[in-house]
């Protein structure tokens, strides 16, 4: 499974990058407004730092615009890839940007029928947001499961991606159900390594050295 980071830190994405563990970025209109300077100029160095995908999302609603904002994004590097929302106006500026070999994330999908709909517009990404909808009380990873099996039974190629990860269960989760791709923020990135056993074993192994080699010397 690939893991990809959400975030728009440069100085996030450099530390998570250097771990050898990252296989692409996902950014939101959300998270590019917190970072300084030009957007595009920022896009192109998390491009230059991760070398797999990176989305950029459109602020556009409209078809016109997100096909010009779209081709915008596109133009910014190779790596990147056009996030759109799942509306009617998304499907269809997926369908036409796809159709030109731009590749598509089509987000905040939050149902099965939203995920169908991406793939028949040859969506490269499906981003279901699992952590909104455990927000709401509705189980984010059974949409998942859903979308797993849909996609498997016509063979579909737009790889899952889970997004609104909140915690190392979500993406051992989404493992598990063999989703493509999960995106978190570097915070969960940050969790997955932590397990206090590692932390006591080292010490103690640490320890049993340092002794060993005071009684030889
Ligand atoms: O980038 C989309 C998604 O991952 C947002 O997550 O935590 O704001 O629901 P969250």
């Amino acid at each position: 499974m690939k893991l990809f980071v959400d975030t728009g830190s440069i100085k996030d994405i450099e530390s998570i990058a250097a771990l050898g563990i990252l296989d692409g970025v996902t950014t939101n209109p959300s998270l590019l407004a917190k970072e300084p300077g030009d957007f595009r100029q920022n896009l192109k160095r998390i491009c230059e730092i991760v070398k797999g995908p990176v989305s950029g999302e459109v602020t556009a609603t409209d078809f016109a615009g997100m096909l010009q904002q779209g081709h915008d994004i596109a133009k910014i590097d190779a790596h990147m890839v056009v996030k759109v929302p799942l509306t009617r106006d998304g499907i269809r500026a997926c369908k036409a940007l796809s159709g030109e070999g731009i590749r598509v994330n089509v987000t905040l999908c939050f149902s099965a029928a939203q995920a169908l709909l991406a793939a028949k517009a040859g969506a490269s990404f499906i981003s279901p947001f699992v952590g909104r909808l455990d927000d709401i009380a509705t189980n984010g990873m059974e949409l998942i499961r859903e979308i797993v099996a849909i996609y498997g039974n016509y063979e579909f190629t737009t790889e899952i991606l889970v997004a609104s990860c909140r915690h190392p269960i979500h993406i051992v989760e989404a493992a598990k159900l063999g989703a493509d791709i999960a995106t978190c923020p570097p915070a969960v990135i940050e969790q997955m390594f932590n397990h206090p056993l590692t932390n006591i074993g080292l010490e103690k192994f640490l320890k049993d050295w340092e002794k060993a080699q005071a009684v030889k010397a």
